[in-house]
């Protein structure tokens, strides 16, 4: 079965309830999902796979804590990523203004820079006009899997 890993960044858990709501709707299309908590770079599975990003934002544009250790190690050994497909879903607060999802930005571009391809749009949910970010994130998957056909097998 196809793999599928969720790599989540988190403060305080947002971000992995959205992971853990959306894995059901791949696992219906057929993936075996592994949410990573602790995201390195070996979860940037190769070859036919493709990640999807969770990732809140702190500070101000900050990435979380649990999620440093995998910028520093993208940063430092500069890994090609031309074989990474990969969708994101960034959390944010659009009252912190400018930095509005910060992290998930920077992480878009970092991964464009390496030559990763990202599926579709990039889903920013704003904590001001979204109370359960589930609601924002579960019809955006379900669109997501139909529109680049991510049916495994
Ligand atoms: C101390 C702190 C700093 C934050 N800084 C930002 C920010 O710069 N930009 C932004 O869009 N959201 C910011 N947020 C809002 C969080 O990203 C948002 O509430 C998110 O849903 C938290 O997700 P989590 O539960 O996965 O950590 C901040 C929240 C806190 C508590």
């Amino acid at each position: 079965m196809p793999q599928l890993n969720i790599l989540v960044g988190t403060m305080y858990g947002g971000a992995l309830d959205v992971a853990e709501q959306v894995k059901p709707l791949f696992e219906k299309a057929g993936f075996e999902v592994n949410i990573v908590e602790q995201p390195t770079l070996d979860d940037l599975t190769s070859g036919e796979s493709v990640s999807l990003f969770v990732l809140s934002t702190t500070g101000s544009g900050d990435y979380p804590g649990n999620f440093v250790p995998f910028i520093r190690s993208l940063s430092d050994t500069s890994p090609s990523l031309t074989e990474l497909r990969y969708g994101l879903i960034a959390l944010g607060d659009s009252s912190y203004g400018d930095t509005f999802c910060g992290a998930g930005r920077k992480l878009d571009t970092l991964l464009e820079d390496h030559g990763a391809r990202r599926l579709g749009e990039r889903l920013e949910i704003d904590a001001m006009e979204t109370f359960m970010a589930d609601d924002a994130a579960i019809p955006w998957v379900e669109a997501w899997i139909e529109e680049q056909q991510l049916k495994a097998g």
